[in-house]
Order: structure tokens, then sequence, then C-alpha cells
């Protein structure tokens, strides 16, 4: 052949290969609103920077007629690029090959990128298209699953890894999405269940759409799945590259530092006044966050989820930090099940990836019930224990107003190797809040008294003067300073440059045994 021919063949090749499952199919993805794998590959990345690898892989199956079935890329793109400057691997799944579905060598091209991106500590994202693994191939699919997963887990703290829902995920296929750090899915068009509407139907004679059991809001709101709900392709990509300006390459590096367009000494007067001088209303956390953070930025993270927690990114003169914090407008900012899960599994993303941790405290405790109890909220309250123990990034912590009891200990305190402990005037550090504690030590008091509800009140009250205070906390140095709420910020930025070589050890073992 000639060189004109083969150079022509080439083309060829690579224009089928473009069109994956062909125009037909590519029409069905766009009505059901959804973009194609490539298209979203050209929104995510850098405009030019892709490069594909194994275009032109195929399958090996045999039978039921796939032997004359072949199309190039065998339903999924896969290569590298950059974002924002920055070098990622991906994959993204094409729904018009075979439905996405996973052969054996689609997992191989999946394979190779995760090796690539693990060898050269690059951050991985996924974008999730498919019908499962492929029917026509059986155990080899099965297999293919298997070495994704072993690289999911292999890859865990070592590289960010974010997988985005875009169409469906199901049965065992959700497992690679759920081995990695984020979960984006998009509202409407993507969904993740082990078992569909159909099996339910036939096993609990529940009955269910997909919508419902796996749809972008029950994962964000019910199960704690995903991270993020987004409306559409592009906004679920535009969340991944903002996610990523908070991530750093790998588990070696920080978070690249950004020129910080916020006055680094701005104070705020309005903070003074955002904890309610009654110790019973309510307030919004996030009104604190907002304020402090470089350009009152946040990026929330699990945002549906668990409400009385709060989780999320931002930056403070320019570096990332993750910020968790109590929220008092939901269940007093009890902590529960779901809020230990949400908080612990945080508070150890931001470790693997040297996010230095800001805390702000407003906890009355642990959230007393029989349910909480039976739901085992013991394990699941100390994975925040066991969290803030384990993370060696500076850690730094505000308590705004109540931290009592176990909770007090569970929000990063010194106790814990905060490096960092300040309080506002109006916290209330105590064994537990002045009421409990007064009906427990003033009992006989109150009971023997002519006016029992006068006693116990006045008792309250004085507990409350003398204990419901930041006060004894810093006298015992548990608190290393009580600050104006108006300086919140520029002592925030202040402890965080000063943290900013910390180095610190945790004894050597295998590995931890984090309750699960
Ligand atoms: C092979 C598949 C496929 C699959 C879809 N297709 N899923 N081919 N293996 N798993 C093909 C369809 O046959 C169809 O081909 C094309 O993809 C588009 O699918 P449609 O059904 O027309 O699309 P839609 O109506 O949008 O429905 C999408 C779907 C449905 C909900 C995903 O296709 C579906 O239910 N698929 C099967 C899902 C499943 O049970 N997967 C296995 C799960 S078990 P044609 O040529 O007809 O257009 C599993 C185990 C993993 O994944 C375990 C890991 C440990």
């Amino acid at each position: 052949m000639e060189i004109e021919a083969k150079i022509k063949e080439l083309e060829k090749r690579n224009r089928e290969a473009e069109l994956g499952g062909g125009q037909k199919r590519i029409d069905q993805q766009h009505a059901k609103g959804k973009m194609t794998a490539r298209e979203r590959l050209d929104y995510l990345l850098d405009k030019g920077s892709f490069q594909e690898i194994d275009k032109f892989v195929v399958h090996r199956c045999h039978d039921f007629g796939m032997e004359k079935k072949k199309i190039a890329g065998d339903g999924v793109v896969t290569g590298h690029g950059t974002i924002n400057g920055r070098p990622v691997f991906l994959f993204s799944q094409d729904f018009t090959v075979f439905g996405g579905s996973l052969s054996g060598m689609f997992s191989q091209k999946v394979c190779k990128v995760m090796d690539l991106a693990l060898k050269n500590g690059t951050p991985m994202i996924g974008l999730d298209d498919s019908g499962g693994a492929r029917i026509q191939e059986g155990v080899e699919s099965l297999g293919g699953y298997g070495e994704i997963f072993k690289r999911n887990v292999w890859s865990s703290g070592v590289i960010p890894q974010i997988s985005v829902i875009m169409g469906p995920c199901a049965g065992g296929a959700v497992y690679s999405p759920a081995l990695t750090d984020f979960i984006i899915m998009v509202k409407k068009t993507s969904n993740m269940f082990i078992t569909g509407p159909q099996v339910i139907k036939e096993v609990t004679f529940e009955e269910v759409t997909a919508e419902e059991l796996g749809g972008a809001m029950s994962h964000n709101r019910r199960s704690g799945v995903a991270h993020f709900a987004e409306d559409s392709d592009q906004a679920a990509l535009d969340r991944v590259k903002e996610l990523l300006g908070y991530l750093p390459q790998n588990f070696r590096e920080k978070t690249p530092p950004i020129e910080c367009t916020d006055d680094q000494d701005r104070t705020d007067k309005s903070l003074n006044k955002v904890v309610p001088a009654n110790p019973r209303l309510p307030y919004d956390m996030k009104e604190i966050i907002r304020t402090v953070l470089d350009n009152n930025q946040f990026l929330e993270v699990h945002k549906y989820y668990a409400n009385n927690m709060i989780v999320g990114f931002g930056r403070l003169n320019g570096l990332a930090v993750g910020i968790i914090a109590n929220q008092p407008k939901f269940l007093a900012g009890c902590l529960d099940i779901n809020a230990s899960m949400k908080c612990a599994r945080f508070v150890r993303t931001c470790d693997s990836f040297n996010i230095p941790l800001v805390t702000f405290v407003d906890v009355p405790g642990y959230l007393p019930g029989v349910n909480q109890e039976y739901g085992g909220i013991i394990k699941h309250g100390a994975k925040i224990i066991y969290s803030y123990c384990e993370a060696t990034v500076p850690k730094i912590t505000i308590v705004t107003r109540k931290a009592y009891g176990g909770a007090y200990l569970a929000m990063s305190c010194k106790h814990f190797d905060g490096d960092t402990n300040y309080a506002y005037p109006t916290a209330e550090i105590a064994v537990m809040g002045p009421d409990g504690a007064a009906n427990i030590i003033f009992r006989k008091e109150i009971a023997d008294s002519d006016d029992p509800d006068a006693t116990r009140a006045r008792l309250i009250e004085e507990y409350r003067n003398n204990f419901a205070s930041p006060f004894k906390a810093a006298e015992l140095g548990y608190i290393d300073d009580i600050i104006f709420p108006e300086n919140t910020r520029p002592r925030l930025i202040n402890a965080l440059m000063t943290l900013q070589n910390k180095r610190a050890t945790i004894p050597k073992r295998r590995h931890g045994n984090s309750p699960l």
C-alpha cells in the first residue's frame, strides 16, 4: 500500500473509532440529555490536551455472534490530558457501544490507564455510563471488574480518584466508584444500585422506580453514597474541575496554592453576633465558614446528607483547607451515625492528601436514641475519634459554642494532638450541658427545696456561669486562646501559615484497624 493510502486508512479507522456505536446511537444519547463519551472528555479537559490510548482495541468474544460485532475502542475511551494545566488520566464509558458494558478488553484498557495514573502520581477520573458486565462474556467480564477494584484499592490514598456517574451503573459495577474518593452523580440521567427495581420486586415485593432507588438525590440525600448531585453532564464535569483544584496530584504533594485575592487580615464584626446569646437558639454555621474563607468560597461536599455535619473545601490565604463543622441548625448539631460517617470519611480523605483540617465546633453531644444505639452509634461515632487521632496534617479547631462530653473530644480536641485550638467567648466546654449536670449533681438539693423549679433554674444558671465557658479549658491549656470572633480569619490564617512545615507521625503498623 502506498504511504498516502496508509495514511488514508488510518484516518478512516480513526473516524470509525470516534463514531463509537454510530450516529443513530449518538442521537439517542443526545435525546436522553446526555453527552457522548468523547464530548464529555472534550468538555472536561483543557482544549486539545487529550491523548487517547488503545483506540483500536476490540473485544475477543466469539459467542452469541459477537465475533461479527467488533467496534474499535470496545465501549470505553481512555487516555490522559490536562485540567487547568494539571495532568490527569481518565476513562469515559461509551454507552453507544454495547451499552458501555464491560468486556475483558475494556477492563484491560481501564487498568492500563489506572496503572499509569498510579505510577505517575496523577489523579484518575472515571466517567461511568454502562450497562455493567458484558453479558456475552460472562466470567471474563467479572474478572475485569476484579482487576479494576484491586487497582481502586491500591490507588486509594495515593492518588485522588473521582467517579462521575452519568448513566446507569448497576450490579457489582457500583463498587469501583464506591472505592474512589468522590462520587458525582447527574440528576435524572444517572442511577446506581446493586439490584435493580425488577429484582427487588421479585425478592422483597417492594415497588420502586430506578430513579427513586438509585437516582442522584437518593444517593446524595439518603444513602450518602454520592457526594455531589448536578443538574447536567456539563455541571458534573465543572464540579470535577472545581474539586480537583482543592486536591494535590498525589499523597506526596500538597495542593498547589493559588494567589489570594482576599485580604488575609480581613476582620468581620458580624461574626461577633452570629452565635446567639441564648444557647438554645440555633444559627447557621455556614455563615461563619463562608465569612472566614478566601472570597467567601466554600465547596460543600455531601451537601444533602447528614445536615447536622458540614464538610467541604475552601482556601485560606490561597491554601486549600478541609472544613469540618457541626451545624446547630439541624438536630442541634448532635453527632449521629450518618454525621459520624460523613465526618470521619472526610477527615481521612483530607489527611490522605495533605489537606489541613479546620474544625468548627458547636456540639451538644452524641444523639440519644434506641435506633442510634442499635444502629451502632458506638462504632460509627468511634470513627470520628479514629480519624482525627490518626490525622497528622495541621489541625486547627475553633469552638464557637457547645463542646460537651464525648463530642468535645471527638471534634478535634487538643488531646488528639490538635495543633491550634481556639474558642469564642461564647464557648461552653464541659462534661455535659448545664441542665443535665445540675439535675444530676444537685438532685437532692432540688428535691428537698420548697420551690424545686426555682432552685433548679438557679443551680443551672450557677453551673452555666461557672463551667459552661471556655475559661476552665483555657486554664488547663486545652484551649490555646479565647479569640474575638471578628478576628477569626486572620487568626486562622496565622495558625495555618505557622503549621505549614508540620511533620508528625503516629506509631508504625501494618495498617490501623479503624472501626468499620
Ligand atoms: C451487553 C448490553 C448490556 C450488557 C446493555 N447492553 N447492557 N450488552 N451487556 N450488560 C446493550 C443492549 O443489549 C443494547 O444493545 C444496548 O446496550 C443499549 O441498551 P438498551 O437496553 O437499549 O438501553 P436502555 O433502554 O437505555 O437501558 C439501559 C440498561 C439496560 C438499563 C443499562 O440495557 C440494562 O438493564 N442492561 C443490563 C444491565 C445488567 O443487568 N447488567 C449486568 C449487571 S451484573 P442493542 O444492540 O440491542 O441496542 C454486573 C455484574 C458486575 O454488572 C459484577 C462485578 C463484580
